[in-house]
């Protein structure tokens, strides 16, 4: 079920097809991710095609370090320095400006900054290197699904359009990494949140803000793919507190409606509960939010695939990592809290 070391050969296969121009899917710490070399153009644009993606929405280029970023980066600050002296290899993405004509302009959809991270997985560190060039590579679904944490997920929504998958079993974080855009001197936004947090960016540089728009899906946020609706599954989520009442009021009301319900829960919610709804998967326990960010995209798929009409997700707390799971689960309910101003 975890991690997976990969053989030398299957890296050095893969390594191949990327240096053929063709698409090999790889894993990392966060996601699975869809690789592409970044120079050759042909390739990168078969990844947009691949996942359905809008081509305004540009690409992480995945590098084996700084000194690998200075390829293709023009300036960088010494903020970058600190970050990926600390967080690389790692879930954080870091935004910076880019040398001109030295990628594709479909890598950054014709921006003039670019995206680039360090992933935290030795076989994937040893595909870039195999390669000698940076990697694109957005998360590897069909774009508008929730992002693949496992080979499985990666096939059902790609198998067919693309060459390979590198199965490097179940990715340990589980949503995507936080991405942080330095390409302003003296200012860090971030526009992502991830399992890098606002706190751990800001006890090592100054001036780290969030975003303001990137929990809005109203107004346009700064990191062009949040303003597409992610994650959706095919039922409608609703965010439910976590607590027995809460559950309760909601499947009273779904049953009410004869609706088809899927649980998204803790496991001691789902005790209470299992013999009244269609379908469950357990979330975490204990109200572990490690765990329930770890399995979020997979348990959404999971009750997707039940054909529920209506899953009811459980609740966390914004702080901390918590922050990216509830910017991930309202992108999935598109708004939709059960209880509070359904509509
Ligand atoms: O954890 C991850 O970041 C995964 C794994 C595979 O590394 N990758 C991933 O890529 O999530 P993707 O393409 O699904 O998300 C990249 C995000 C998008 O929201 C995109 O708009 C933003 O980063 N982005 C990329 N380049 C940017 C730029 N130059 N300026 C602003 N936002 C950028
Ligand atoms: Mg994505």
């Amino acid at each position: 079920m975890e991690t997976k070391k990969l053989a030398k050969t299957e890296i050095k296969k893969a390594a191949e097809l990327l240096k053929n121009g063709e698409l090999v899917a790889f894993p990392t710490e966060t996601v699975y991710g869809l690789g592409a070399i970044a120079t050759n153009e042909t390739a990168v644009k078969n990844v947009y095609l691949a996942k359905g993606r809008p081509s305004d929405n540009p690409l992480i280029i995945h590098v084996t370090d700084l000194e690998m970023v200075a390829r293709y980066a023009k300036n960088i600050p010494k903020n970058a320095e600190i970050l990926a002296e600390h967080f690389w290899a790692g879930p954080l993405t870091i935004i910076l400006p880019l040398k001109e004509g030295i990628l594709p302009s479909v890598v950054t959809g014709g921006l003039n900054t670019a995206a680039f991270r360090v992933p935290n997985n030795q076989d994937t560190l040893a595909l870039i290197k195999e390669v000698g060039e940076g990697i694109v590579g957005p998360s590897a679904n069909t774009s508008g699904k929730p992002s693949p944490t496992s080979a499985a997920h990666v096939l059902h929504d790609l198998n067919g359009k693309i060459s390979a998958v590198l199965d490097g079993g179940v990715s340990e974080i589980g949503v995507e990494s936080t991405v942080v855009d330095l390409s302003i001197p003296d200012v860090a936004t971030i526009l992502r949140p991830g399992a890098i947090t606002e706190e751990m960016l800001n006890s090592l540089i100054p001036h780290v803000k969030m975003d303001e728009h990137f929990l809005s899906e109203k107004e346009k946020p700064k990191a062009p793919g949040m303003k597409y609706t992610h994650y959706s599954p095919n039922a409608k989520v609703y965010i439910t507190e976590a607590t027995p009442e809460s559950f309760l009021a909601a499947i009273n009301w779904a049953k009410a409606q004869g609706m088809s319900i899927g649980l998204l829960a803790d496991k001691e919610i789902l005790a209470l509960f299992q013999n009244q709804v269609t379908a469950t998967f357990e979330l975490t326990t204990l109200h572990n939010i490690k765990l329930a960010t770890k399995r979020l995209f997979e348990g959404l798929r999971a009750l997707d695939e039940q054909n529920v009409e209506v899953i009811f997700a459980e609740s966390f707390e914004e702080i901390g990592l918590g922050v990216a799971f509830m910017n991930r689960l309202k992108k999935a309910a598109g708004g939709e809290e059960f209880g509070g101003g359904r509509g």
